[in-house]
């Protein structure tokens, strides 16, 4: 019989289901975008659950249909249990443990971040160790891998996390919902060193990242003008671009010195980003480290990289029973 996952994440707006097979790879995955943010300029958790509540069952029986999966016979229900909005996670981890109580197929939860990390692992095996640094719009972290299920945790932010950087400079400067892919089309035809950003803690910190000084530093330049036009839309989206991606790279090679590793992957939605992974990739190389980044369907929010993240978890003998609850916020844990 096939070794077939089922991954749910519900944990902010994207509605995800997927079916992971450990060789084969993602047989079929499909998210539903919420497509309301903009009318709010965000995400608002009550409309988030309701949506989770509509999309959930639908994308279900869509992956179990085209994958061919049944699910009497599956490996495994692999959830996204926290980080993230509990309203939210909750639609899918009840769900989650309806399946499984009706099925009697093994229960995994797992940590949003750990899906992203391995994020990575969905294409081929990872080369461990390595370092990852996870960007997206509620985390921005470190993370030392030395094999699967054991992570150390090297350097995070201490306020905003640098996808909400990117949405927050998005917003005043009057750009769509969410600002990570608005400002870096923006920057395309802007001039990345039209104004000086800070940088936080350039010189202190350790591999530790501050972003907040910049959201205001931005906003006091966009209210300095009498008038926003194009070209300086476009300026202030590349000098801010330039300013995020530069302190994440300079962290990073901080955090390969410190912990010696010759390997580093990209995770999270602001792993889109192509200044990021081309800055990456030149300054990483220079000094010998090999970078790689997920597939741009998996680096945003995705139930593949749950699904995966289950295999790897019940592989080894770990399920959850039905009491599993979900968790607003936590440091991704070591189990291996
Ligand atoms: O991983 P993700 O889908 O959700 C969270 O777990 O937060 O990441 C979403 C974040 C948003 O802040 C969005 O603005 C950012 O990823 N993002 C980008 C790009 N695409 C998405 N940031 C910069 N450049 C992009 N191209
Ligand atoms: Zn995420």
């Amino acid at each position: 019989m096939e070794e077939l996952y089922l991954g749910i994440e519900t944990s902010c707006d994207d509605t995800s289901c997927a079916i992971f097979h450990p060789q084969r790879g993602v047989l079929v995955h499909r998210t539903a975008a919420q497509l309301d943010h903009e009318k709010y300029g965000g995400v608002v958790p009550e409309i988030a659950s309701r949506s989770h509540m509509r999309s959930l069952l639908p994308l279900y029986e869509t992956v179990m249909e085209a994958s061919g999966a049944e699910l009497a016979s599956l490996a495994g229900i692999g959830v996204t249990n926290g980080p993230g909005l509990t309203g939210s996670l909750l639609v899918g981890l009840s769900f989650a443990k309806a399946l499984a109580y009706g099925s009697g197929a093994p229960l995994i939860g797992i940590h949003h971040i750990e899906g992203h990390i391995l994020a990575n692992a969905l294409e081929g095996a990872l080369e461990l160790p390595a370092l990852v640094l996870v960007v997206s719009g509620g985390h921005t972290q470190l993370i030392l891998m030395e094999k699967i299920g054991r992570y150390r945790l090297v350097g995070s932010t201490r306020d905003d996390a640098a996808g909400e950087a990117f949405d927050k400079i998005g917003k005043v400067l009057g750009l769509p919902f969410p600002g990570g892919p608005a400002v870096e089309r923006e920057a395309r035809t802007g001039d990345k060193d039209a104004f000086d950003f800070p940088r936080g803690l350039r010189r202190s910190g350790g591999c530790d990242f501050s972003f907040s000084g910049l959201k205001t530093a931005v906003r006091l330049k966009v209210e300095s003008f009498a008038e926003l036009t194009p070209q300086l839309v476009s300026d202030i989206s590349a000098s801010a671009q330039e300013a995020i991606v530069e302190i994440l790279i300079e962290k990073s090679l901080a955090a390969v010195e410190e912990t010696g590793v010759r390997r580093f992957y990209l995770a999270g939605g602001v792993a889109a980003n192509g200044r990021l992974r081309e800055l990456t990739k030149e300054r990483l190389s220079a000094i010998r480290v090999e970078v790689s980044w997920p597939r741009l369907e998996y680096c945003t929010d995705n139930a593949a990289m749950i699904a995966c993240a289950a295999s790897y978890h019940i592989r080894a003998g770990r399920t959850d029973g039905l009491e599993l609850n979900s968790f607003p916020r936590g440091t991704i844990a070591t189990w291996a």
